[in-house]
Order: C-alpha cells, then sequence, then structure tokens
C-alpha cells in the first residue's frame, strides 16, 4: 500500500513534468542529508543538461561538460550521474544548514535542451523545510536559538509565531507577549541588536511543545522572513522523577535491607519449625 502511494507519487512528478504539483514540501534537519525529489519522464544514453536553483541562486548544475555547485553550496550538493540517466534529477543536499531555507521559497529544477541551451524547462519545484530540536523540561527556561547576522537590514524586528499566531514581536524598546505567553517570552533588546534573536521562554510547560518559527521583518517592506523553524519537545517531571529514584543509592540501599531482614526473618521462622519437629520426633520415640 505504501509502496504503491510512493510509486502514484512518482508518477504524478514524472508523467506530468510542467503541471507538477509546485507544493511538494520536504522536511530535514539541520546537518541531515536532505534529497529533493526530481523525475524526468525519460531515459537518457547521454548525461542530460540539468540546473538547480533556489530562486534566482545557482545551486548545482550538471552536463556531459561536469558539474558546478553554487557558491554556498561547495561540497555539499550532487544529481549522481547514474541516476540522472535513468531520469532521476533528484538533488542530494548534504550537511543541512538553516540558511538552506532561509532565503528561498523554494528549489527549482530546470533541463537545459542539448541543441538550444536557450531553451529551458521547469520540470519541478521543492520546498525545503528546515527544522531543529530543542528539547526542555518541565518548568525550565529553554533558548529557541535564532540568528539574523546574514541579513542586511539595520533595525531588526523580530516576529516568533506558532502558525499564524503570534508569541513574541519585538521592534527596539517595544515587545508584545501573545496570550499564554505573558511574562514567559522574551528577545532580549542587546542580543537582538547584535544578530540574536533566539527566544527565551520560561517555565516550560507541556502544552509549549510544539513547532515556532521566527521571522524578521524588513525594515522598507515589512516583509516577513523566515528565520529559523524549531520543533520544541517538553519532557515531563514525572519521568525524571521516575529515574531520579532510581539513580539515588541510599534508597536503593534500604530496599536490600529490607530484603536481608524479610530473609533473616524467614529463615528463624523456617529453623523454628525444624526445631519443634525433631522436638517432636525426638518425644515421639522417646515415649
Ligand atoms: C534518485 O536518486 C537518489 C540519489 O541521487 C536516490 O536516493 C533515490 O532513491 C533515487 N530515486 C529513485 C526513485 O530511484
Ligand atoms: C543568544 O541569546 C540567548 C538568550 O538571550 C542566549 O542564551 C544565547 O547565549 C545567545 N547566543 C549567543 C551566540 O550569544
Ligand atoms: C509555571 O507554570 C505553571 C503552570 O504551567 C504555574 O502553575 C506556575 O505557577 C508557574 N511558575 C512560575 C514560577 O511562574
Amino acid at each position: 500500500m505504501i509502496l504503491l502511494s510512493i510509486s502514484i507519487f512518482w508518477l504524478s512528478v514524472c508523467v506530468y513534468p510542467i503541471s507538477a504539483d509546485p507544493h511538494i514540501t520536504v522536511e530535514a534537519h539541520v546537518g541531515s542529508t536532505a534529497l529533493l525529489p526530481c523525475s524526468l519522464s525519460k531515459d537518457f544514453s547521454k548525461t542530460p543538461h540539468v540546473r538547480w536553483r533556489a530562486d534566482n541562486e545557482f545551486v548545482f548544475e550538471r552536463s556531459f561538460d561536469g558539474t558546478h555547485e553554487g557558491p554556498g553550496y561547495k561540497g555539499r550538493v550532487d544529481v549522481p550521474e547514474d541516476e540522472l540517466r535513468k531520469g532521476n534529477c533528484s538533488l542530494v543536499l548534504k550537511d543541512v544548514r538553516i540558511t538552506d531555507h532561509v532565503f528561498y521559497r523554494s528549489f527549482v529544477m530546470e533541463h537545459v535542451e542539448a541543441t538550444n541551451t536557450n531553451k529551458i524547462q521547469e520540470i519541478n519545484r521543492v520546498q525545503l523545510n528546515v527544522v531543529q530540536r530543542v528539547s526542555a523540561q518541565v518548568g525550565s527556561t529553554a533558548v529557541l536559538p535564532c540568528d539574523w547576522k546574514h541579513l542586511s537590514i539595520q533595525t531588526p524586528h523580530v516576529e516568533w509565531r506558532i502558525g499564524d499566531e503570534i508569541v513574541f514581536e519585538r521592534l527596539g524598546k517595544e515587545s508584545f507577549q501573545g496570550e499564554g505567553y505573558e511574562g514567559r517570552v522574551d528577545v532580549p533588546e542587546e542580543e537582538l541588536l547584535k544578530g540574536n534573536c533566539s527566544l527565551v521562554l520560561k517555565n516550560v510547560s507541556v502544552t509549549d511543545e510544539t513547532l515556532y518559527s521566527s521571522y524578521i521583518l524588513m525594515t522598507d517592506t515589512k516583509k516577513p522572513v523566515l528565520v529559523q523553524n524549531i520543533k520544541l519537545s517538553v519532557r515531563e517531571l514525572s519521568e525524571e522523577r521516575k529515574d531520579d529514584s532510581s539513580a539515588p543509592s541510599g534508597e536503593a540501599d534500604g530496599m536490600n535491607l529490607l530484603i536481608i531482614i524479610t530473609v533473616c526473618i524467614m529463615c528463624s521462622v523456617l529453623l523454628i519449625f525444624i526445631a519443634i519437629f525433631i522436638w517432636m520426633k525426638y518425644r515421639r520415640s522417646s515415649s
């Protein structure tokens, strides 16, 4: 069933290359290898000329001439030649970085015609969703990392959101804390000015476990630019307590003592019974 749906997915990608769903989203964690799927609907005897770009930035190119990697992608990208000849134009993106997400709305794969290099056909669009995991304990303070140093703006205006809901917002001295987060969230002004838009979330509760996204609003257009996706997972205290109870040796020793005393009492009772038994047998045989 899963195989079937996977093959249907591949079919839908390759049979209608031009009308392919532009909303393929690939989720990848920081540091992992992402595979951006793509398929050309035929086999090639000669290596076809393909190009991946991220909006207007050049990412990777392969042709009979060899390969080219875009700046920022050196040593991290490939479309293996043997796969490409089979029509598999998927991009392998190693060591996924937060910045692979930041600037681009989507990765685009293009096929360049061999006979006429001006004839470029768009094959596929893939969105890459880069997520970083953070884990925190109930009641503790979590720091959700964020860094906007690579963006060229003067006055940082940061927004942390869960979907459309605003959790925290800061522009200079002015800040806003979302409902349910009053008194618990902050991006310190001096940190923000230094390029650090990390969210400090105090007194973490189980209900805080979700996906947080940080945005920097462009000074002129007020257009939000996604900076960071953080998946916060919250560890419950009860789990910790269970772990803790087995750890301290004091309680373990107490347990051992209890076992020793029980065994001693049982042995004594057994000895008394044996003694009574022997004594009765002795009395019976002597009478
Ligand atoms: C396409 O190629 C990639 C590696 O480049 C591979 O991981 C993937 O499994 C291939 N997909 C298919 C459908 O063969
Ligand atoms: C960024 O700010 C957070 C909290 O404000 C802090 O915990 C963290 O150490 C800062 N990171 C850097 C790299 O300065
Ligand atoms: C932390 O949050 C819990 C509810 O989730 C609340 O009962 C408690 O008072 C809060 N503690 C502090 C120090 O704010």
